[in-house]
């Protein structure tokens, strides 16, 4: 009886001095003290350790003790006027404004990868990704990069560590390697993902960014056919009208080299500070896959051949969108990302 007494009081003041200033803590306040496992269902079970002539006493006292815990949450409930009743049900009252439906959105850059990969899922290429740290053979060797080129110079890669070396990957081209060594001919896949340059950061450049890759292997595969893949997706992703133009470049992973331009779909070609008044954008570059890239993974280069190209996501969202500065991108600024609902 005498532990009853002393549970009921303690009980009591720590009602008492609950703090309860919003709707969830007054149903914790509600589980806790009135819940199904809560503090008044275990001073009841204390009853039956009361000796037989007390249990009257010990009844009415538990049942004053009931009333005082359950006006409590009553009053608590008056002052936020919530729907919760005391058996912890959320009512509906119809009359109330409804609460507004945030949904989320896309974001930009996922719209838009997704509109190249869909567009080229189409044409029977499929979808793999590779790993965000590299070794230095997946990234740089195996791609026919001789060990002094620029692009191994530490101001372009983010190292992990040295000897042996581990890379945030530079290019998605990695994933090529990767696809290659498997072995299993012949290969039609675009690789997208994140890629990670040790830029200084400004509107125009980042030191993290996106690409879609495309690789296609097979007996036969000519410079037509790259063009010809090309000329579809530009078609397919930005409008039947527009132009195109392949120019003369060096990769050391793909012989031929080109890069490719569109014209400018911001003005029509007419001249704009986008297209820096050319009339002509430049969306990625792209080759025939060089003989030393297919023998480094172990494809003989007598009897396949095969084109590969690479395209950033972040330029061609801010194209499209009108999007001038790249950190808009990855701040998640909740008043942005708004705007693309
Ligand atoms: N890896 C190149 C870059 O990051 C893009 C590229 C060019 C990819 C030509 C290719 C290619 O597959 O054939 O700038």
């Amino acid at each position: 009886m005498q532990s009853l007494k002393d549970g009921i009081n303690s009980i009591r003041e720590e009602i008492k001095e609950t703090a309860v200033s919003n709707a969830e803590q007054l149903e914790q306040f509600r589980i806790k003290f009135l819940g199904t496992k809560g503090k008044l269902k275990g001073l009841m079970g204390e009853m039956k350790n009361v000796a037989k002539d007390q249990k009257r006493e010990a009844g009415q006292m538990l049942n004053e003790f009931k009333q005082f815990a359950e006006g409590r949450f009553e009053e608590l409930k008056a002052q936020f006027k919530t729907n919760v009743t005391s058996d912890g049900d959320a009512a509906t009252d119809a009359s109330l404004p409804p609460l507004p439906n945030e949904t989320g959105a896309r974001h930009p850059l996922s719209t838009v990868q997704e509109k190249m990969i869909s567009i080229f899922e189409r044409i029977g290429f499929t979808v793999a990704e590779g790993p965000e740290i590299e070794d230095d053979w997946h990234n740089f060797s195996a791609l026919n990069l001789p060990e002094h080129h620029p692009a191994r110079d530490m101001q372009d890669t983010f190292f992990i560590s040295k000897d042996p070396d581990w890379v945030l990957r530079t290019h998605t081209s990695s994933v090529q390697i990767r696809t290659m060594e498997k072995g299993v001919l012949p290969i039609r896949q675009i690789f997208p993902g994140r890629v990670y340059r040790n830029e200084t950061i400004s509107a125009r450049a980042h030191c993290f960014f996106h690409q879609v890759e495309g690789l296609y292997i097979d007996e036969k595969v000519s410079f037509a056919d790259l063009k010809q893949t090309l000329y579809h997706f530009v078609q397919q992703m930005f409008g039947e009208d527009v132009q195109v133009r392949f120019r003369p470049s060096y990769f050391p992973f793909t012989e031929p080299s080109a890069e490719m331009d569109v014209s400018c779909f911001i003005c029509d070609s007419k001249g704009c500070s986008v297209c820096k008044h050319t009339g002509w954008v430049e969306i990625l570059g792209c080759g025939m896959v060089h003989p030393n890239v297919l023998k480094n993974t172990g494809i003989d280069p007598e009897k396949y051949s095969g084109f590969a190209f690479g395209m950033g996501v972040d330029r061609t969202t801010m194209l499209m969108y009108g999007i001038n500065d790249i950190r808009l991108l990855s701040e998640n600024d909740i008043r942005f990302l708004k705007q693309f609902k």
